[in-house]
C-alpha cells in the first residue's frame, strides 16, 4: 500500500490509534516486554511522519491509559525513561516536520522529569502548523468525563453558567480535547477489538479499523492501508445511503 492510493480529498483530519501489542511483539521474539516497548518507538517514528506525509492534521497516540499505571514498576519506570528520551530525540525532528506536539490525560501523575521535557516541547513546537501530533498520557476517557462534569458544576454554582444552558457543546468545550476535532478514524493494533477507555465521547462518530499486527511491526504503509479502507466505507451520521448519495452529487 502507497500513499498514492490515498484520496487526497477525502482524507481523515483525525486519526487516533491504540498502540498495542508490544509486550506479544516482544514475547515472540524470547525478549522482555520493555523491549517492545523499544521496538515500538521506531512505529511511532514511521507512523508520525507518514502521517505528516498525507497531510492529516492530527494524530493522536495512546501512549499510557490510568490503568497502565497498576504494571509492574519495572516497566513503568522503563516507559517513562523512554517517553523522556523519545520527547527529548525526536523534538528535532517535530521542528524539521514543522510538527506541533500537544498531550492529553492527567499529566500531573507523570514523574516530573517525564512533565518538565513533555512541557518544554510542547512549548517550543507550539507555533508548528503541518501537524499536531497528540500524546494520551495517564489517559482514562471516563476520568476525563468526570473531570468536565466537575468543572460544569462547579461553573453553576458560581454562577457563571445557567443548567439549562448545558448541551453536548458544553461538554466538548470541559474535555482535555476542546480544540481538537473529534476523530474520523480509530485504528487498535495487535487483533483486540475493544476501546479501553479511549476518547469515549470523541469517537462517538469515528470509523474503527482493527488490525493483527502488532505495534512494533507497524508502519505507515500500515497507516496508508488503514485510511484506504475509511475512504471506502460510508459515513451516514444516521440518515439514510439515499440521502448520503444525494448530498455527494
Ligand atoms: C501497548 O502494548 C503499548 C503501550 C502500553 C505503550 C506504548 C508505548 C510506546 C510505543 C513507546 C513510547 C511511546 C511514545 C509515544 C514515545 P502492551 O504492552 O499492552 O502489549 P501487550 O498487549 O502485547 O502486552
Amino acid at each position: 500500500m502507497t500513499s498514492a492510493e490515498i484520496n487526497k480529498d477525502t482524507l481523515p483530519k483525525h486519526v487516533a490509534i491504540i498502540m498495542d501489542g508490544n509486550g506479544r511483539w516482544a514475547k515472540k521474539q524470547s525478549k522482555i516486554r520493555i523491549f517492545g516497548h523499544k521496538v515500538g518507538v521506531k512505529a511511532v517514528r514511521d507512523t508520525v511522519e507518514g502521517a505528516a506525509q498525507i497531510g492529516l492534521s492530527y494524530l493522536t497516540l495512546y501512549a499510557f491509559s490510568s490503568e497502565n499505571w497498576k504494571r509492574p514498576k519495572k516497566e513503568i519506570d522503563a516507559l517513562m525513561e523512554l517517553l523522556v528520551n523519545t520527547i527529548i530525540d525526536e523534538t528535532k525532528t517535530l521542528m524539521e516536520n514543522n510538527i506541533r506536539l500537544q498531550a492529553i490525560g492527567n499529566l500531573e501523575d507523570l514523574p516530573k522529569k517525564c512533565l518538565q521535557n513533555l512541557n518544554n516541547t510542547i512549548e517550543k513546537t507550539s507555533k508548528n502548523s503541518q501537524m499536531t501530533l497528540v500524546l494520551a498520557l495517564s489517559y482514562s476517557s471516563k476520568k476525563e468525563v468526570a473531570q468536565a462534569v466537575k468543572d460544569i458544576v462547579k461553573k453553576v454554582q458560581n454562577g457563571k453558567l445557567n443548567s439549562n444552558d448545558i448541551n453536548e457543546e458544553t461538554i466538548q468545550n470541559h474535555l482535555f480535547t476542546q480544540n481538537i476535532p473529534d476523530p474520523e478514524l480509530l485504528i487498535r493494533t495487535s487483533g483486540e477489538q475493544r476501546i479501553s477507555n479511549f476518547l469515549l465521547w470523541q469517537i462517538a462518530y469515528s470509523e474503527l479499523y482493527f488490525t493483527n499486527i502488532l505495534w512494533p511491526d507497524f508502519r505507515r504503509d500500515n497507516l496508508f492501508e488503514a485510511i484506504v479502507n475509511y475512504q471506502k466505507r460510508e459515513r451516514r451520521f444516521g440518515k439514510t445511503s439515499e440521502q448520503i448519495e444525494k448530498e455527494n452529487v
